[in-house]
């Protein structure tokens, strides 16, 4: 990959693409929120030029339940602001890369959702990057679009360091063990997503951790980690309503993409490794 163009580097995804290239000594421009803000086409089109290889998009509105009452600015963010992205990358001959959930799925399925299972989101987020999907097929882009799930790294907010940081304090811990998905180390899901990339690989792919857990077994590995004193109980969505709904089941099939990067690596030796990676 050359002259790319990574947008949304103060998130958690960007930062792993920011750490990735420099680590490999690749040059790219890079935008924050503060640079470019998606919604402006005119500004999104200063930055999208000719000449411009690759656009990695990582900037998104990932609030979950907010976006239940904003589902217009997540529709704009996630959605309407990628699909005049895609039509820019067109227009200048750069490719796509951009990011998807497992939330477009609705999470009835009881065997893993493969990479052409239709899109049934049961929230407005997974709405909102619904619409983006569509029109990034739509506008006939050459493009690399990577679904994923449960993000987590050593930096930003996510679910392995909440439950870290109250498992240190907290004499137990309540979970909801009726959600079962895929965990994802966010710098390999950058990594993994470059090797696609560079392989030529073009359409949906899934990128996750290897194995699946609910978030109470990712939670109980957790707090085994951090301090095996915290006990970590099950218990259901039911006892703790949020706004959004989730699906029940968002497992992704990642057998496409094992066979392009072979096997994805279990969630369990990610989060060791990046719990390792903190102070204590
Ligand atoms: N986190 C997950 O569990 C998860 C799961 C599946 C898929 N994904 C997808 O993975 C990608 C990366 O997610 P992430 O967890 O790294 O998200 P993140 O940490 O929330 O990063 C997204 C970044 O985009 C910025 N942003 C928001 N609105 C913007 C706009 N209009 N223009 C430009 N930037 C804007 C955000 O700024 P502010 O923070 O200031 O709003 C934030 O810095 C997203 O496409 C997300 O949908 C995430």
């Amino acid at each position: 990959m050359s002259d790319i163009l990574v947008i949304g580097v103060d998130g958690m995804l960007g930062r792993c693409w920011s750490e990735l290239l420099e680590s490999r000594g690749v040059e790219h421009r890079a935008t924050m929120l503060e640079d470019l803000d998606i919604r402006d086409r005119a500004a999104m089109n200063r930055f999208i030029t000719p000449g411009t290889k690759w656009v990695v998009n990582c900037a998104a509105y990932t609030l979950v339940d907010a976006a239940e009452e904003n589902e217009e600015l997540a529709n704009e963010v996630n959605g309407h602001a990628v699909g005049r992205m895609a039509e820019q990358c067109k227009e200048v001959g750069s490719k796509l890369l951009h990011y998807s959930t497992d939330y477009v799925f609705d999470g009835t399925a009881r065997t893993p959702y493969p990479t052409d299972h239709p899109r049934e989101p049961v929230n407005a987020y997974g709405r909102s990057k619904a619409i983006a999907e569509e029109l990034i097929e739509r506008s006939g882009v050459e493009h690399l679009l990577v679904r994923s799930s449960w993000l987590y790294a050593p930096w930003a907010k996510n679910f392995v360091l909440t439950i870290r940081e109250l498992a240190k304090t907290r004499p137990s811990l309540r979970v909801v063990d009726d959600q079962r998905g895929r965990p994802t180390d966010s710098r390999k899901l950058a990594e993994v997503s470059l090797t696609l990339a560079e392989q030529g690989s073009r359409g949906v792919f899934h990128v996750t951790d290897g194995g699946e857990c609910s978030w109470f077994e990712l939670a109980a590995l957790i707090a085994d980690i951090v301090n095996p004193e915290c006990r970590v109980e099950p218990c259901t969505s039911d006892e703790f309503p949020l706004p959004a709904p989730r699906p029940a089941y968002s497992v992704l099939d990642i057998s496409a993409t094992e066979r392009v990067v072979g096997p994805l690596i279990p969630w369990e030796a990610r989060v060791r490794d990046v719990l390792g990676l903190l102070e204590p």
